[in-house]
C-alpha cells in the first residue's frame, strides 16, 4: 500500500486526510508541529513535532519509506516548507504543495502591505490607536515598541507569557469567523485598523470584509516566498497530482 505523509496543521490539510481516509487504498500520516494545546480531530493517524530540519525530515521519508508527501502547512509556515522542498530534492521523494491562493483587494478594501510586524508597528504611527491584531500569537514581540496603541489579540492558544504593554485585550478564539461576527467585535471594540496574515480562503476573511464594510485600513503582512515545488491550490488537485504520481511511480516498478 503506498504511504503519503501530509505537513499539516491547516483546514486543508485536514480536509485532504478526510478524503483520503474515506476513500482507502493508502497509508497516510499527518504531520503537525505541535504549536496547538488542543488540535482539531483528524481522520487520519497523526505524529506530533518537528522534525529536526531538512536532513530530519529526509530520513524520516526514507525510514518510513513514504512514496509521495504534500506540504498543506499554512502559507506563512515557510521554514517548513523550505525544508520539505529541500528534502524532496535530495531523496528524491515526488513533493507536492497546496496552498490556498492569497486574497485579492477589491473596491473598498484599503490595505497596506507590510513585509513584517516591524514594519506594521511603525506604520501604525505615533497617535495611539484601537488595533486589532490578527496574526497569531507568534512574532508579537515588536508591539511592546509602540506601548501607545490599545491592542486587541486573537490567537487560537493564549498569549503567554502577555506582552509587557498597557493597553492589552486577548481574545482566544478558533475561527473560522465571519463577516457579521467580526463587524460586531470591531464595532464594539471600535477598532481603528487591522493587523493580518493574507492566509486566503474563507475562514479568516470574515475580518476582511468586516474591515471593508466599516471602511477600516488593513496591515497587510506580505506573504513569503512560496517553495520551490509543484503547487497546487485545492485539496481536489492535491489528490489528484497524488493519484498521478503513484500511478506512474508503480508504472515504473519504484
Ligand atoms: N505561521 C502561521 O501563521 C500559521 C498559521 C496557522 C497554522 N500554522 C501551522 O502551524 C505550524 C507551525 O507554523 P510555523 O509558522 O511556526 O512553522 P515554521 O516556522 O515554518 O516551522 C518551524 C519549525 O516547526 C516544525 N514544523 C512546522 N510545521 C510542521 C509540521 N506540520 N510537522 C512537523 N514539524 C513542523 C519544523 O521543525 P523541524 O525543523 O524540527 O522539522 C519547522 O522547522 C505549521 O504546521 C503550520 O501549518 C501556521
Amino acid at each position: 500500500m503506498a504511504k503519503v505523509l501530509i505537513l499539516g496543521g491547516t483546514t486543508e490539510a485536514r480536509a485532504l486526510g478526510e478524503s483520503l481516509a474515506k476513500r482507502g487504498g493508502m497509508e497516510v500520516m499527518l504531520s503537525l508541529a505541535g504549536r496547538t494545546a488542543a488540535p482539531v480531530k483528524h481522520a487520519v493517524p497523526v505524529r506530533v513535532g518537528g522534525f529536526g530540519g531538512s536532513g530530519g525530515l529526509a530520513d524520516y521519508l526514507l525510514r518510513e519509506k513514504v512514496d509521495a508527501f504534500i506540504d498543506a502547512t499554512h502559507p506563512y509556515a515557510s521554514v517548513i516548507s523550505r525544508n520539505a522542498a529541500a528534502a524532496a530534492r535530495r531523496v528524491v521523494i515526488p513533493l507536492v504543495v497546496l496552498r490556498r491562493p492569497p486574497w485579492i483587494a477589491i473596491a473598498g478594501d484599503r490595505w497596506t502591505e507590510v513585509s513584517d510586524v516591524s514594519e506594521a508597528v511603525r506604520a501604525l504611527g505615533e497617535t495611539s490607536r484601537r488595533v486589532f491584531v490578527t496574526i497569531g500569537r507568534n512574532g508579537l514581540a515588536a508591539f511592546s515598541q509602540a506601548p501607545q496603541h490599545h491592542y486587541l489579540i486573537r490567537s487560537v492558544d493564549p498569549v503567554d507569557p502577555p506582552l509587557p504593554l498597557p493597553h492589552v485585550a486577548y481574545l482566544t478564539a478558533r475561527g473560522p469567523f465571519s463577516e457579521d461576527e467580526d463587524r460586531a467585535l470591531m464595532a464594539a471594540r471600535e477598532i481603528e485598523i487591522v493587523i493580518a496574515k493574507n492566509s486566503g480562503g474563507p475562514a479568516a476573511y470574515g475580518k476582511i470584509a468586516a474591515a471593508r464594510s466599516l471602511g477600516i485600513g488593513v496591515l497587510m503582512l506580505r506573504r513569503p516566498a512560496a517553495p520551490e515545488a509543484t503547487t497546487v491550490a485545492t485539496v481536489e488537485d492535491a489528490i489528484a497530482w497524488l493519484d498521478h504520481t503513484l500511478t506512474s511511480t508503480a508504472a515504473r516498478g519504484v
